[in-house]
């Protein structure tokens, strides 16, 4: 009776030295392997450059680009929009984007890349409070001040003005330009968003 109690007692030990082995080992492989890279993993794709095809984008339209969690606009603007930028310097509060965020090789008042100036992209979110500025490219658009407005962005949450070029107009509460993240030309349509050539 006592070895009775005894083996079973054993068994029994075995029985839970078993499962927690087995769950620990499971775990054991499994905690580190999930632990240590699953977060990198995650920190990679958070921080990494997603690529946007816009072979398909036309004259006057944008896309959404998602980078990092955030929008990134693109935006493919036409003869008559990039001549427009030029006439907006009175109305705008940095024409020159002095102060803006945005990598050195963008330019001018087109505020992009010189290899096609015709493609602007910016940080969808508004410099005031972080609104997604709706696009609106609609020359003399009544309710953006008629035949002032040459199109651009508006943000309706307190009502902020951006051109083409994502420069802040005077008199919005955003202070500062769109801001432009780093991006370059894999190819004439792919374009690769988050990261400068030089780095590539
Ligand atoms: S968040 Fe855009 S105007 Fe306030």
């Amino acid at each position: 009776m006592s070895s009775d109690g005894v083996n079973t007692g054993r068994r029994r030990f075995l029985t839970a030295a078993t499962s927690v082995v087995g769950v620990a080992g499971a775990v054991g492989i499994a905690v580190p392997f999930v632990g240590s890279w699953n977060p990198s993993a995650k920190a990679k794709a958070a921080g990494a450059p997603v690529k946007a095809d816009i072979s398909k984008l036309e004259p006057g339209q944008m896309v959404v680009v998602e980078w990092r969690g955030k929008p990134v606009y693109v935006v493919y603007r036409t003869e008559d929009q990039l001549a427009d930028l030029d006439k907006l310097t009175d109305e705008l509060k940095d024409p020159d984007s002095s102060e803006a965020k945005q990598p050195e090789y963008v330019d001018g008042a087109a505020r992009a890349r010189p290899v096609r100036p015709e493609i602007f992209v910016a940080e969808g979110l508004c410099t005031h409070l972080g609104c997604a500025p709706k696009y609106r490219p609609e020359v003399g658009a009544a309710d953006l001040g008629g035949d002032e407005w040459l199109g651009g962005f508006f943000c309706p949450c307190h009502g902020s003005k951006f051109d083409l070029s994502g420069r802040v107009y005077n008199g919005a509460p955003a202070s500062a330009n769109l801001v432009i993240p780093s991006y370059f030309y894999e190819s004439e349509n792919v374009m690769v968003i988050g990261m400068d050539a030089e780095a590539a």
